[in-house]
């Protein structure tokens, strides 16, 4: 009787494991995707509105910074196959052009990561000149890769 307890317990516990580590279903490819795209869009308001001093909250600049390029990161990682239906904005040339979206979302890494390492070393010359690279980077993804509207 204890055994077979134990028995269904594991056997419980490991479909529990694999269902975690299953595939993601394309609307949460989707779902995740959006998510984390906002994040980005937040962060660099965020980042600009301390910058710009519109707003005093230079203890929090790094951490925005931080986040934006740990986002940014993952662009190139979260449009799966198959993740091109349903309610999304990815254009198809995401898949077809595979190269072409991987060096776009290259560039937004390389960008983002650069500007974080401005916002570190605190120089405000520095700062200023990896922004537009950063802006320039989510432009030419979305124009290329992204529906309109
Ligand atoms: C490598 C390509 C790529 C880069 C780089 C990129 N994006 Fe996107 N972004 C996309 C795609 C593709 C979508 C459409 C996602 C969807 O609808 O499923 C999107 C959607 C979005 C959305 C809409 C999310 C929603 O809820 O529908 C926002 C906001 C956004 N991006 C902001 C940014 C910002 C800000 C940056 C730069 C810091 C950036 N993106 C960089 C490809 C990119």
């Amino acid at each position: 009787m204890r055994r077979v307890t134990v028995f269904a317990t594991l056997a419980l516990l490991t479909m529990g494991l694999l269902q975690t580590a299953q595939a993601a279903t394309p609307d949460d490819a989707i779902k995740y995707s959006k998510a984390v795209m906002s994040t980005l869009s937040g962060h660099i308001s965020a980042l600009m509105m301390i910058h710009g001093g519109k707003v005093e909250h230079q203890e929090a600049l790094l951490g925005h910074a931080e986040a934006l390029a740990a986002g940014a990161a993952q662009a190139g990682k979260m449009f799966p196959t198959g993740s091109g239906t349903g309610k999304t904005d990815a254009l198809p040339l995401i898949w077809e052009d595979a190269a072409g979206f991987a060096k776009a979302a290259d560039a937004g890494t390389a960008a983002t990561a650069a500007l974080r390492d401005a916002i570190k070393s605190g120089d405000k010359a520095a700062i200023g000149r990896s922004l537009k690279p950063v802006f320039d980077s989510c432009k030419g993804c979305h124009d290329r890769f992204r529906k309109e509207g």
